[in-house]
């Protein structure tokens, strides 16, 4: 099976006007953050963010089809002494554009080094959101499923009677269970906590993706030959693990020397950090190619 990579060289913001509508399955992207890695790849000032974004999420909710999702990793900093509200405007602003809020994954990062500061802890998770067009989407949740844990070889061992029926919470929350359900199964639906250690030390760029991450969403949310969007490519994790997994997908990247570090590694020039393996490597190198420099 061939999957294609096509990657562009430009402002998203731009490039994507250049993309049909309704013809993408998947957007996964982590933009740059406000003020941060100014000195790598630019910096949006925290009070111009969501003003910069929001021409750009109108281009992605045109291309995106009717069924896709948007995951946009981000996370606000901190500035004198608060946390900034950026992300909470952007997410106002976004659903008056049309799209729909539909849930909030945690990157839990698993490996975040210690640190000391007066009045707050480390920083050890950041967003995931998820947006949407309509409220019927494509999402494969058994693609994701996890094994039950140990907790059911006790727990299931002798069940009750409430174990039995659909026990409602004391509390009046409305939540209900019935254990009994769970007996016979192994394996069960994830939380929206997703917990993956960061993974840029093999990797040429600042804040690249652990592969796991675009992986889990893009089995989530896709099925082979659907179309992945990265408009922020960085080191092309997005893309690449994408072709590994049968997808086609698209990235874009405004410097042109993190775009020409994809290019290589798809045309098979230089080493794919995002893969040890140099056989499976070549394996998937087995696609069409389209590039476009288009700014
Ligand atoms: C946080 S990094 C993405 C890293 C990527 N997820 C990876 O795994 O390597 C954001 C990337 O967006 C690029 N970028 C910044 N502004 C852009 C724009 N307007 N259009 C396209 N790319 C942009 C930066 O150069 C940077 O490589």
């Amino acid at each position: 099976m061939s999957n294609d990579i096509k990657i562009y060289l430009g402002d998203c913001k731009n490039v994507l006007k250049t993309i049909d509508s309704n013809s993408v399955d998947l957007i996964i992207t982590s933009p740059p953050y406000a003020d941060q890695r100014k000195n790598t790849y630019g910096g949006i000032s925290p009070y111009k963010y969501v003003e910069w974004f929001l021409p750009i999420s109108k281009e992605l909710l045109r291309v995106l089809k009717p069924t896709g999702t948007f995951v946009l990793n981000i996370k606000e900093k901190v500035v004198e002494g608060e946390r900034s509200t950026y992300v909470m405007e952007l997410i106002l602003e976004m659903r008056k554009q049309g799209w729909l809020w539909t849930e909030e994954f945690i990157w839990h990062k698993k490996n975040c080094y210690p640190g000391k500061w007066s009045n707050r802890f480390r920083d050890a998770w950041e967003r995931l959101l998820q947006f949407n067009k309509e409220k019927h989407f494509n999402m494969y949740q058994d693609a994701v499923k996890i094994p039950i844990g140990d907790w059911a070889n006790g727990r299931l061992k002798n069940l009750s009677d409430t174990d039995k029926i659909r026990d409602n919470a004391k509390n009046g929350s409305g939540f209900g269970k019935n254990i009994s359900n769970w007996v016979g199964k192994k394996t069960v639906y994830p939380t929206n906590v997703v917990h993956l250690s960061t993974e840029c030390n093999n990797k040429k760029h600042s804040a690249a993706f652990p592969n796991a991450l675009p992986e889990w969403f893009i089995k989530l949310f896709t099925q082979e030959n659907d179309v992945v969007l990265d408009p922020f490519m960085g080191s092309g994790t997005t893309n690449i693990v994408a072709q590994k997994m049968g997808r086609n997908s698209i990235g874009i990247e405004i410097l042109p020397e993190y775009y020409q570090m994809v290019e290589n590694i798809i045309n098979n020039k230089e080493p794919n950090l995002l893969n040890k393996n140099k056989e499976t490597e070549n394996e998937h190198i087995k696609h069409k190619r389209h590039y476009a420099i288009c700014q």
